[in-house]
């Protein structure tokens, strides 16, 4: 599906040719080297910013990760970019960042077909039990209005070596594949995907929710559990997320308990 291209250069034009959205990418902000694509586009001002905004950078200097880690990238090798949205409702963006990491798993699934791709609870992607990407969603209100919603994605694609500190935990799309991939087709394919769960995400529809839920590691299966930063004596029946975006979970009594994607982390073997 995916011709292999041997440049390390984020080819523009080749990405907007091959780009078959409707709305989203479509007004594209790339800037070779900046220190995170979200804090570019949250610096912003209001009458920039276009709904489906694609911010890209191919190097970043600070690049964030949830609970204010750092996510180093190799500059040329991946994709780091951010989404800008301005939806009209005011709610529910963990379903939209699960769906954002649904699109990263059917992409890669097609890609590599033999791997397993999944979501793991609550903002990263797995292939083979390592991860591979990582999502982060910051909003913005003006007072009691959201002024834009960011989803910044980091994917590795090329890079075949990783900080010693990460190193056993993550992997590539090229480590998995084995051949070069070229950035530019699979950020388009992305796009593709990700307009259509936005769509869906909208319309909130219970399919979206059904395909987010088959994807997470756990789903359906007793679990240990991290709140708080506490593990738990007794394993948790992991049951899906609610249309909210928050994590259902069977306790020991038959209760079910439900959990924001800050409170907890789900510890399986
Ligand atoms: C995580 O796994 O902790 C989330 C990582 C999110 C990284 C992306 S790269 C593009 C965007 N800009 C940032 O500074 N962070 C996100």
């Amino acid at each position: 599906m995916i011709p292999p291209t041997l440049s390390t250069k984020f080819d523009i034009d080749l990405f907007q040719q091959k780009l078959s959205t409707q709305w989203l990418g479509q007004a594209i902000c790339y800037v070779k080297k900046l220190e995170s694509t979200n804090s570019y586009v949250k610096k912003m001002p209001l009458n920039e910013i276009v709904h489906g905004m694609l911010c890209l950078a191919d190097n970043q200097t600070k690049g964030r990760g949830q609970y204010e880690r750092k996510w180093e990238s190799e500059s040329g090798q991946n994709l780091t970019f951010s989404l800008v949205f301005r939806p009209t409702e005011q709610e529910r963006f963990h379903v939209l960042t699960l769906a954002c990491a649904l699109a990263i798993v059917e992409t890669l699934t097609e890609l590599l077909s033999d791997a397993e791709v999944c979501i793991k609870w609550p903002n990263d992607v797995l292939i083979n039990q390592k991860k591979v990407a990582g999502l982060l969603t910051e909003t913005m209100f003006s007072g009691n209005e959201l002024d834009r919603l960011v989803v910044g994605i980091g994917l590795n694609v090329n890079q075949e070596q990783f900080l010693s500190e990460v190193a056993s935990g993550a992997t590539s799309v090229k480590k998995v594949h084995g051949e070069f991939v070229a950035r530019e087709l699979l950020l388009s394919d992305l796009l593709s995907r990700i307009e259509y769960k936005y769509r869906l995400w909208e319309r909130r529809q219970r399919d979206l929710m059904k395909s987010i839920n088959r994807n997470i590691v756990g789903y359906g299966q007793w679990v240990g559990l991290q709140v708080n930063g506490a593990l738990q004596d007794d394993a948790y029946k992991l049951l899906g997320i609610n249309e909210t975006g928050q994590l259902l979970m069977l306790n020991q009594d038959g209760g079910i308990e439900s959990f924001s994607y800050e409170q907890i982390r789900i510890v399986t073997d």
